[in-house]
């Protein structure tokens, strides 16, 4: 069994020398601005944030845990990679087959672990450095690397979705689940049967745990399973004491509680995953928080959201690339051969796959399932199709196909009134009543029908640059 203990991990990754230590910055904006900029490296550092103004030494926020290949790797439990490339052909297929095993590891309730270090019946979230990310945001968020479990009314079906968390005092937090999420459904039935919903947010652990409450785990398939796939082994988890509801033995901090029916408060804004402030304060769930348990010294996991690149941008893009690929051939679209989910995009906004066309209609069937498949489908904006001989995670080659292989007038087409967001940037700007959009797919193979004729590229062939390459090795 496998508590998703944040400790044993932190220690691989500063073995790994990708661990930076920061003591002394300011909660208050500081905290969020240095991690928005060191993200944006080539190579971004995970940083573990201690003595942070007005806390105790040891309650530490960790930010830029997924973003490199190495540190995602691990946490995926794959051979290490040190490229992007090599991670994205390792974890390749592997989704598809964590969903299958999944149900051969269901969670294992334990009786006690880290988690329960210290418990607070007297409740105070303040206690906790919790940062003001973003200089225009509506609060504190106590929860952004974070993992949010709920039961279905009816069924023993938890999840575990990620979901961001406002701090509103000391025993209130504001809880952002977006309409379609499976929290959100889950809350809504309790909410129409006007009964108290139970909750535990996990504001630190492995961080395999928020990976994966991140992700499209499929509906009534429950994220510890999940996990437990990638593991080899079933997640230990204790009961919290007065909802049941279950949270990794190891969890650094764990808040416990209810929404009462009808308990909706203010929330927001916040700064969000594709880089804009898409609201203003609007209207969220309100936890009222009864117990929180931690680990002596916790670690709170920050993921803040920001213009891409972002905390997360490049985890959620290796991610949703491997579903969407999965999603593809389990379509039945043939001769696959990448998908990227880009950063610029947030990983949802502009998705690209490459395929060997083999037949007229080929190139629309994959853009159309790109576009439309459940993984794809919310806020997918842009969908483009490319022909093998792209890098569809090069946006250099994509654009150049776009603009070189595609005719606007038959090789976009647009689906009206698809699945859109209150968080698009652009819906202040649409005609709807209700969070629709429109989404282009946009055809950059060659012809099918002229792919014969379509002119050869003006590029050096692959054979004569190795030559090159060989030959004038103190220019290349
Ligand atoms: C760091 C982070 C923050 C997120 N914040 C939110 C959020 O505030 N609201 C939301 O609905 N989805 C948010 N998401 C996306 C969901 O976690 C994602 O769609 C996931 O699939 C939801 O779980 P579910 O499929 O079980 O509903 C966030 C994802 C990450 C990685």
């Amino acid at each position: 069994m496998n508590p998703l203990d944040l400790r044993a991990w932190l220690g691989q990754v500063e073995t790994l020398g990708e661990l930076k230590h920061v003591r002394g910055a300011d909660w208050n904006l500081e905290l969020g601005a240095i991690s928005e900029m060191n993200v944006k490296k080539e190579l971004p550092p995970a940083l573990l944030f201690d003595e942070i103004k007005g806390y105790p030494k040891g309650y530490r926020v960790l930010t830029c845990s997924t973003s490199s290949p190495l540190r995602l790797s691990s946490i995926l439990r794959l051979p290490l990679q040190k490229t992007h490339r090599d991670l994205v052909e390792a974890l390749r297929g592997k989704p598809a087959q964590w969903k299958a095993a999944a149900a051969k590891f269901p969670a294992a309730a334990v009786a006690g672990g880290p988690a329960l270090e210290h418990t607070q019946k007297q409740v105070d979230i303040d206690k906790f450095p919790s940062p003001l990310w973003h200089e225009m945001d509506g609060g504190r968020y106590i929860g952004t690397g974070c993992s949010v479990v709920t039961r279905d009314l009816d069924t023993d079906w938890i999840n575990v979705g990620t979901y961001r968390v406002q701090a509103l005092d000391k025993n209130h937090v504001a809880l952002d689940m977006v309409a379609g999420k499976h929290g959100r459904i889950h809350y809504e039935r309790y909410k129409a049967a006007g009964k108290p919903f139970p909750v535990v947010i996990v504001l630190g652990a492995d961080p395999l745990g928020y990976l994966i409450s991140g992700i499209e785990v499929p509906f009534g398939m429950c994220e510890y399973s999940y996990i437990g796939a990638i593991l080899g082994e079933p997640v230990a988890v204790i009961e919290g004491q007065i909802t049941g509801l279950p949270f990794p033995a190891a969890s650094e901090i764990v808040l416990e509680g209810f929404i009462a029916p009808n308990d909706e408060r203010t929330e927001g804004p916040f700064g969000e995953f594709h880089g804009y402030y898409p609201g203003k304060a609007g209207k969220a769930p309100g936890v009222t928080v009864e117990r929180v348990y931690h680990r002596t010294d916790p670690i709170m996991i920050g993921s803040p959201p920001a213009k891409p690149p972002n905390d997360y941008s490049y985890s959620k893009a290796v991610m949703r690339s491997a579903l969407l690929h999965d999603a593809l051939v389990a379509a039945g679209v043939s001769e696959i051969k990448a998908v990227w989910a880009h950063e610029i995009g947030g990983a949802r906004m502009f998705n690209v796959v490459s395929i060997k066309q083999r037949y007229a209609g080929h190139s629309r069937q994959a853009g159309h399932i790109l576009s439309q498949c459940g993984v794809g489908a919310y806020m997918s904006r842009y969908s483009v199709v490319v022909d093998e001989d792209i890098d569809p995670s090069n946006l250099q080659e994509v654009m150049w196909a776009v603009a070189t292989r595609s005719d606007p007038s038959v090789d976009i087409d647009i689906i009206q009134r698809g699945m859109g967001s209150k968080n698009d940037p652009m819906f202040v700007a649409y005609p709807y009543d209700a969070p629709f959009s429109s989404k282009a797919i946009i055809d950059a193979c060659r012809p099918w029908d002229h792919i014969d004729e379509f002119p050869p590229v003006a590029e050096a062939s692959r054979e004569l640059q190795d030559k090159i390459r060989a030959k004038w090795k103190e220019l290349f």
